[in-house]
């Protein structure tokens, strides 16, 4: 580990009220993402000296990014979490049965809200069960692990705060693992970023090991639009509190009332793409890089893309990681699959 990383066994070091004696021992959070900003810095001074205007998404996940993103599950209009979670509920068992894993590793974890189904699926209520969660939000993984930890007496928690990217070689060693990656988070990666991300996850799967991976697929565009448009505007709020996290970061002065939230699809890369567009012409100045930044009227700052997928790309996809897909389940309208993959190679 190298010396920007902390690593602590849960006690209240860190001041946290929510641990506690019963929960603490069985708590493990290892930091990898130093707290300081500089590959905010970097990422700001590439991406927004870049035309179009872009920052990656992982800076939409702070304290309140993940609060509002936990609240846009909730909403009328976007399905994605609740297609996902009642397909999980319907093949936990199956997925529980092929795997047998002992430990399950889930990359981005945020509020860890479906980790429960394959928990209790995995048997963590009768069985000592280890759970590594991942995630560049350290509050979302201390207070998703402490929950977890008071509902599973018998569970083991050793998170990992950083960025997938970059640290998945944080990842413990451990047991027969299923590795979860949930909620079509990779459809907010490039295709590239995909590619290397499950190539990154199949080093780390041995033998036996699987991968479980939620992808959202291509559907109607009017529900595409209505899930990223919500009318209560949450994902506005959302998408706009990147400002706030750059205001925070790099003493910038960006004036929310100056943009606005913009998600549309776009047909041929298949992904919903999410953007803030600035009503006016105008100069935002980040005070800790002595930059300033020019915004045209109507110019946009790209946030996030969403990629929908198509169920028969995805044997391909893992393919291309050198990963083997094993199970495939696909709920219908709003369309959502679940992928069961391996490192194995296929049977002759
Ligand atoms: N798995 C949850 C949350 C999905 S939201 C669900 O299915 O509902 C995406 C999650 O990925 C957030 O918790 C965010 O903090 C995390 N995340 C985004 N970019 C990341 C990165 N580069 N490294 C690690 N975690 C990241
Ligand atoms: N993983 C989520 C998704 O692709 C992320 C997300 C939902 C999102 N709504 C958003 C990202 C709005 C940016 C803006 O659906």
């Amino acid at each position: 580990m190298g010396r920007d990383d902390r690593s602590d066994r849960g006690d209240s070091r860190r001041g946290d009220p929510h641990i506690t004696a019963a929960t603490g021992a069985r708590l493990r959070v290892d930091v990898r993402q130093p707290p300081g900003a500089p590959d905010l810095a970097r990422d700001v001074v590439a991406g927004l000296g870049a035309s179009p205007k872009s920052l990656p998404p992982k800076y939409l996940y702070d304290d309140r990014g993940s609060a509002l993103f936990e609240a846009i599950t909730r909403t009328a209009e976007y399905y994605p979490t609740r297609a996902e979670v009642a397909l999980l509920e319907s093949v936990a068992a199956e997925v529980a049965d092929s795997t047998r894993a002992a430990e399950l590793v889930e990359l981005g974890s945020g509020s860890a809200r479906k980790t429960r189904t394959l928990l209790d699926a995995l048997g963590a209520s009768r069985r000592e069960v280890r759970y590594v969660p991942f995630d560049v939000s350290e509050g979302a993984l201390r207070r998703s692990a402490e929950d977890l930890l008071r509902a599973y007496p018998l569970l083991r928690v050793h998170g990992v705060v950083g960025d997938f990217h970059r640290d998945l070689g944080a990842v413990p060693e451990g047991g027969r693992r299923l590795v979860a990656f949930l909620g079509s988070t990779m459809g907010n990666l490039s295709d590239d970023e995909a590619l290397a991300l499950l190539a990154q996850v199949r080093a780390v799967l041995g033998p036996g090991d699987h991968l479980l991976l939620g992808l959202d697929l291509v559907k109607d565009e009017g529900v595409l639009l209505a899930a990223y448009n919500d009318s209560e505007g949450i994902t506005a709020a959302f998408n706009l509190n990147l400002l706030a996290v750059l205001n925070r970061g790099l003493d910038a002065d960006f004036d929310p009332a100056r943009f606005e939230h913009l998600a549309f699809w776009n047909p041929g890369a298949k992904r919903m793409e999410m953007h803030l567009r600035a009503r006016l012409a105008h100069r935002v100045r980040f005070r800790a890089l002595d930059l300033d930044v020019d915004f045209a009227e109507g110019e946009t700052l790209h946030t996030e893309i969403s990629r929908k997928y198509l169920p028969g790309e995805v044997r391909d996809l893992l393919q291309s990681a050198d990963l083997r897909l094993v199970r495939w389940w696909a709920a219908p309208e709003p369309a959502f699959g679940l992928a069961l993959a391996t490192a194995a190679p296929a049977p002759p």
